[in-house]
């Protein structure tokens, strides 16, 4: 638990070092130009909100949490987000993305982070890779295509640890096309859930012990 000896405690921003500052500063910057600029929808980084990254940073630092499964790495925004939280306690997060373009400026923001050994990014569709993980996690984060949460929750519940955290982004501001999703996971027996609104809306789900 938090504050125990030997066990870090830092506040959420406290996390970030400066290269990891430095590179979500890049990441905000393109992720902004391309909400504003006609960029195709397939390029944009479509990054999670801030307060959302900063408020999954304290959740995984201040739960303990030392292996993270990411569904959805883009340009790795929130992949230096979770990764700064783990580094403490020298965990990690493998984190899912397909398009080889993303992987590439992702591997290289982690990188210029110096988070690079603290994250697996593996390339390929996600609802064929996460079968080929053991697990368990202590927490997971969705954010990937809308549709295929429902498949992300049958995959991941089996791997994520007793008392392990499920998050997903978008949960408000996708709220219809989510809905197969928000109403799977809250009538789940094996999962204790509540909506954050912060950001485009937090799902934030917790595994009961067996
Ligand atoms: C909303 S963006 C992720 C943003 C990222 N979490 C961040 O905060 O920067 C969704 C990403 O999921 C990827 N994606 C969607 N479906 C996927 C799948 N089946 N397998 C792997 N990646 C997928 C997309 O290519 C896209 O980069």
């Amino acid at each position: 638990m938090p504050g125990e000896e030997g066990n870090p405690v830092a506040t959420p921003d406290a996390v970030l070092t400066p290269a990891a500052r430095d590179a979500l500063a890049y990441l905000e910057a393109r992720d902004r130009e391309g909400r504003t600029n006609n960029v195709p929808r397939s390029e944009r980084l479509r990054a999670v909100d801030p307060t959302t990254a900063r408020l999954m940073a304290w959740f995984i630092q201040s739960q303990g949490v030392r292996s993270v499964l990411e569904v959805g790495t883009s340009g790795g925004y929130s992949t230096i987000w979770l990764a700064s939280a783990v580094r403490l306690r020298q965990g990690q997060v493998t984190t899912l993305e397909w398009d080889p373009v993303k992987v590439e400026l992702a591997r290289s923001m982690l990188a210029r982070a110096g988070l690079a050994g603290f994250v697996t990014v593996l390339h390929g569709d996600a609802r064929l890779l996460i079968p080929t993980l053991p697990g368990p996690f202590d927490a997971a984060f969705i954010d990937a295509e809308k549709e295929d949460y429902p498949t992300y929750l049958d995959l991941i519940f089996p791997r994520l640890a007793p008392g392990g955290l499920l998050l997903a982004d978008n949960v408000l501001s996708h709220a219809d096309e989510l809905r197969p999703y928000l109403d799977a996971v809250r009538r789940h027996p094996g999962l204790q859930t509540v909506t954050l609104p912060v950001g485009r809306g937090l799902e934030v789900s917790c595994k009961l012990p067996a």
